[in-house]
């Protein structure tokens, strides 16, 4: 199994969105007690993605890297996740703009320790003209904050008395949210066999085409990325039609 399973001649999805589960479970199967070298190893497999978006076109991807509910986790499993993003992107930030991708985030930013904060906000401004793929991370983000974020927003537009309630429409929340300019996902995956969506992306996947595989993050290659497009090009998208 390779690319070749996909059709090209057909559609392939312009924004996938995935969900990043398992890393925890695949270090306890290694025999691991750190839940870090889970995630570790799942940082890996990001680049295995990002090479096979290269090769087959997709424009934009969204990856779930940390929710508004995993502040929950450990201070110590907190502090690893938030070192590894910046060691991530001191590692990465120049290859992907040799690759020709920009690097954006959605999210509370602002709740990210100082020293992870700066090094992407340095990344997100190094490769801003890259116009290939956008790499979306979702940082501190939850889909229930980011809709109350774009309540917010339009209460006060309307407060100012530029816009009638009457005239808020999709567009209208749409335009709002974190990145506007971003078209919902055609298709969501999620690994590790959980069958929830975890307050991801609430609004932008009222009509994706959702993936789920058991195979654990750290275990998922370029493959099993042309797998879940492969399987994408054989659903019939109705959108509520016949
Ligand atoms: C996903 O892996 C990574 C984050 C949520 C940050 P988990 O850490 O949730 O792994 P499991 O679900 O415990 O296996
Ligand atoms: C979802 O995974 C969040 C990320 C992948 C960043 P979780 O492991 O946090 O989700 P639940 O707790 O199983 O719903
Ligand atoms: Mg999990």
């Amino acid at each position: 199994m390779s690319i070749d399973i996909i059709k090209f001649d057909k559609s392939i999805p312009k924004h996938i969105a995935v969900i990043m589960d398992g890393n925890g479970r695949w270090a306890k199967k290694q025999g691991l007690v750190a839940r870090l070298k889970g995630h570790e190893a799942g940082a890996e497999t990001i680049r295995a993605v990002l090479r096979a978006c290269d090769k087959t076109g997709v424009r934009y991807l969204t990856l779930y890297a940390f929710s508004t509910e995993n502040w929950k986790r450990s201070k110590s499993e907190v502090a690893g996740l938030m070192e590894l993003l910046r060691r991530f992107l001191i590692k990465n930030t120049d290859e992907l703009i040799e690759k020709g991708i920009r690097l954006r985030a959605i999210g509370q930013i602002d709740r990210l320790p100082d020293q992870t904060r700066k090094e992407l906000e340095r990344s997100i401004e190094k490769s801003k003209n890259e116009t290939k793929l956008d790499l979306i991370l979702a940082l501190s983000y939850g889909g229930r904050t980011e809709i109350v974020n774009c309540i917010r927003r339009i209460s006060s537009i309307v407060k100012s008395g530029e816009l009638n309630p009457e005239d808020i429409s999709e567009e209208t929340v749409k335009q709002n949210l974190y990145a506007p300019d971003v078209p919902d996902p055609e298709l969501l995956i999620r690994t590790s066999g959980e069958m929830r969506i975890s307050n991801f992306l609430l609004w932008q996947i009222s009509y994706s085409e959702i993936y789920v595989t058991e195979i654990l993050w750290p275990d998922f290659r370029e493959n099993d990325f042309y797998e879940a497009i492969a399987d994408y090009q054989k659903r019939l998208r109705r959108f509520g039609g016949v």
